[in-house]
């Protein structure tokens, strides 16, 4: 049977975790596999390898970096994928945007109210929209429904950022996200929404060539990534056009706001919950 190794540890709190991913950063390890999983106010972080000997060098790392004690779990494929979205049931994500989870569409649900409706299934919790990153983006999007002709997603994920900008009517949609795994999904969500992106690729940021401008950029990645990669981020948002991030925390909030600082953006919105902040950026216009 195919198994899984996850390496996770328990945070008793947001800022008891916030607080372990930043010390995992400056010791130079990579999140992006990370995944975070709420109950109450406790959160665990995950991190899955494909065999025993990368989780246990995970362990001595991140024992090493926080002064936690992390736990390997062997998970068998069958029994643990997309477990947690048993009894996962439709929900609003925001006012107007119902996502149905999981392989529903043969069920094909109408909206209660006016607004969309979304179909998305994934194996992993964050994109399916119950994070509140998530939904402070979603928010961002639905705030400028009607006015996006072009969007672009950074970081997609299950593509529920990029599918909620299609449903608010960009005609042009492109979509990057560095995990193979997410863009797989990502494209099954297109596909199963009836969306056809002008491009998903699978690539990280930084080595992202490509010159296009947008009325509307999306990243919601890690704070110190967002720092990082900001030269790389801001000159996608057309003059006028909007930015939108998240994944920043209430302990880098201050951090976040100094670092991430240009010239040509200026910040428009703040939204906050659960300990996490989510910022709209709009870009000036074009002197003439
Ligand atoms: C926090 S999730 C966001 C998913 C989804 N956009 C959402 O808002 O729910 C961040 C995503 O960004 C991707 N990512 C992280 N660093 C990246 C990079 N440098 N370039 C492209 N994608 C990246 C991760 O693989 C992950 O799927």
């Amino acid at each position: 049977m195919k198994k899984t190794y996850a390496t996770e540890f328990h945070c008793s709190d947001v800022l008891m975790a916030e607080q372990a991913k930043i010390d995992l950063l400056m010791s130079g390890m990579d999140l992006s596999g990370c995944v975070e999983s709420y109950e109450k106010d406790k959160v665990t972080l995950s991190f899955f390898e494909k065999t025993k000997k990368s989780s246990a060098k995970k362990v001595l790392r991140i024992r090493k970096a926080t002064g936690l004690s992390p736990e390997i779990k062997v998970l068998y494929d069958s029994e643990w994928k997309g477990k947690w979205k048993e009894g996962l049931k439709p929900f609003y994500l925001t006012e107007n945007i119902q996502i149905i989870p999981g392989k529903a569409k043969s069920k094909k649900v109408k909206a209660k109210r006016e607004g969309i409706v979304l179909y998305i299934d994934t194996d992993i919790i964050f994109g399916s929209g119950l994070h509140p990153t998530t939904r402070m983006m979603a928010e961002f999007i639905e705030s400028k429904a009607g006015k996006i002709s072009n969007f672009f997603d950074i970081g997609t994920g299950t593509g529920i950022l990029a599918l909620i900008a299609a449903g608010y009517g960009a005609g042009e949609i492109w979509a990057i996200d560095v995990s193979e795994d997410a863009v797989k999904n990502a494209s099954a969500n297109f596909r199963m929404n009836g969306v056809d992106p002008d491009l998903l690729e699978p690539v990280n940021l930084s080595s992202f060539h490509r010159k296009k401008v947008f009325d509307f950029v999306s990243a919601n990645l890690l704070t110190a990534d967002l720092v990082k990669m900001k030269n790389k981020i801001v000159p996608f948002v057309a003059p006028g056009g909007y930015l939108a991030v998240s994944g920043v925390s209430k302990t880098n909030y201050n951090w976040f706001r100094e670092h991430f600082r240009d010239a040509s953006i200026r910040c428009v919105r703040v939204r906050s919950e659960a300990g996490w902040s989510g910022l709209l950026f709009k870009k000036n216009r074009a002197r003439s």
